[in-house]
């Protein structure tokens, strides 16, 4: 059956980037156009660790939401060694704080004041299992003695499987999945455990990063890996699965910080994103869950409604542009200067 196009409930964003300032400014409209919601990533310098920030921080957002256009940013508090579960608590109760961000010590960009131990962690832990607060995951370990393409897999063994053991009840969202490890054991774990899926890692292996010269602008963390892993994430995001959901990890650094001898990890998805999630689905033979991959099964999980509002993307050419202005820099999108098969028309 061909189908020309697609309404599905207004998607959310469960994890993002949208930096702050002038970088924040140019580029919160992209996110805003397609989603309703998104998940807020609080690795700021300094990070959001508590309540004032986030307020203080969703206010910027709100602000820099471009005229007539509908938004809801999501806050999120960033863990480290020190976090107080009391702040915790009343983050969760005042409605501030959506969730909390584990980032393992120098796992990625502005990581450093991550938790070094997550036994350091484990008051605030208990507290959330407590309340219902659930915990977004960057699952990755940093030891130097473990592969940087094997980060994930270890992660599972060494933190992720004995934590949801001893914490059953507390809700995980594995974010930015990217092996086939981490969809085993999405996949095979309770129903307070989930996952978050971006469109570069259903669309790309690690050859995109590496074949024919150094290719920066398909370097983010947790990096893609082999084609066998692609492979499993694009069978998990069209299963059908609720534990599989839409987070972009849309992550902009200026084109020049990624053009360099030490190019940041990130990839800036926004403009674009569903476009390319829907062409997995295409792909995959799966546009009948679609729906409930982009826009259902997030709400589910977070226990919030699904938006009334409803987006419809046409089958027609969709033109990425090679680089986007966004004022406070130029930065180029995931799939520059390709055409997909699809276009969001609002
Ligand atoms: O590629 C990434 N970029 N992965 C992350 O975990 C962080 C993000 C960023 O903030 O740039
Ligand atoms: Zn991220």
């Amino acid at each position: 059956m061909t189908v020309s196009s697609i309404t599905v409930p207004r998607p959310d964003d469960w994890h993002l980037h949208l930096r702050d300032g002038a970088m924040l400014e140019g580029v919160v409209g992209y996110t805003a156009r397609q989603f309703a919601r998104a998940i807020v990533m609080p690795n700021l310098t300094p990070p959001v660790t508590d309540v004032a920030a986030a307020v203080a921080y969703r206010q910027r957002i709100l602000d820099a939401v471009p005229e007539g256009m509908d938004f809801t940013p999501l806050m999120t508090a960033y863990l480290t060694d020190n976090s107080d579960p009391e702040e915790m608590r009343r983050g969760f109760a005042e409605g501030v704080f959506t969730a909390a961000k584990l980032y393992p010590a120098g796992a990625t960009t502005n990581s450093d004041s991550g938790v070094t131990d997550i036994a350091n962690i484990r008051g605030v832990l208990e507290v959330m299992a407590e309340i219902g607060m659930p915990l977004c995951v960057h699952g990755e370990v940093t030891s130097a003695d473990v592969d940087i393409f094997d980060r994930e897999a270890v992660f599972i063994d060494r933190i992720l499987a004995p934590l949801v053991k001893e914490l059953p009840e507390q809700k995980v969202i594995f974010e930015h999945l990217t092996s086939e490890q981490g969809v085993q054991f999405v996949g095979s774990a309770g129903e307070n455990v989930a996952a978050t899926i971006t469109p570069q890692h259903l669309h790309i292996n690690r050859n995109a990063m590496l074949v024919g010269g150094m290719r920066p602008h398909a370097y983010c963390l947790p990096v893609a890996k082999r084609e066998r892993h692609r492979l499993a994430l694009r069978r998990a995001a069209t299963s059908g699965s609720s534990k599989f959901f839409l987070g972009t990890d849309s992550a902009p650094h200026a084109r020049e910080a990624k053009e360099s001898a030490c190019g940041c990890a990130g990839i800036f998805n926004a403009p674009y994103a569903l476009e390319s999630y829907i062409a997995v689905f295409e792909a995959e033979d799966a546009l009948d869950h679609f729906e409930g991959f982009a826009s259902r099964h997030g709400p589910a999980f977070y226990g919030l409604p699904v938006n009334e509002e409803t987006v419809t993307l046409e089958k027609r050419d969709c033109v990425v542009p090679d680089e986007i202005d966004v004022g406070a820099a130029k930065l180029v999108p995931f799939h520059a200067g390709e055409t997909l098969g699809w276009t969001f028309v609002g």
